[in-house]
């Protein structure tokens, strides 16, 4: 199994609702770990330039209205298999088809306000991790502990 690279993204509502902490921990005890972490508030310009691939969705403006809304915990997640294991821990972007046990189903509100982002593939990955940590490297390494 390959060791990969995702983004991830702990939307407002989620640090909000107050659960960094839980959703983190359900990253790690999925074997995923944070190699890069950061709080902070979206702009306008950044938002947009994230989900441009959207723009064209009627719920564009509602999204970046939400995702500039308040601070978001933006992650560079890495394991096996990162990209598809987070979109498991993470669940269906609906909550309401969100399997139990995910961070949709126990945190999400609704399709808008669900809690997480992560990138849906290797590609998406690669763009992602570049455009919120440019100075990390993409290719993914096998993370050890410095004892
Ligand atoms: P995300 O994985 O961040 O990528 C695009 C986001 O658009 C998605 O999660 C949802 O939170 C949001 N969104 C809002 N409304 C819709 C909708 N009707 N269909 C799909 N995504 C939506």
């Amino acid at each position: 199994m390959a060791i990969e690279r995702t983004l991830s993204i702990i939307k407002p509502d989620g640090v909000e609702k107050g659960v960094i902490g839980r959703v983190i921990s359900r990253f790690e005890t999925a074997g995923l770990k944070p190699v890069a972490i950061r709080l902070e508030r979206l702009s306008q310009a950044q938002a947009e330039g994230f989900y441009a691939v959207h723009r064209a969705r009627p719920f564009f403006g509602d999204l970046v209205k939400f995702m500039t809304g308040g601070p978001v915990v933006l992650m560079v997640l890495e394991g096996e298999n990162a990209i598809a294991r987070n979109r498991e821990v993470m669940g269906a972007t609906d909550p309401k088809k969100a399997a139990e046990g995910t961070i949709r189903k126990d945190f999400a509100t609704d399709i808008e306000k669900n809690t997480v982002h992560g990138s849906d593939s290797p590609e998406n990955a690669r763009t992602e991790i570049a455009y919120f940590f440019p100075e990390v490297q993409v290719h993914a390494y096998e993370w050890k502990a410095k004892r």
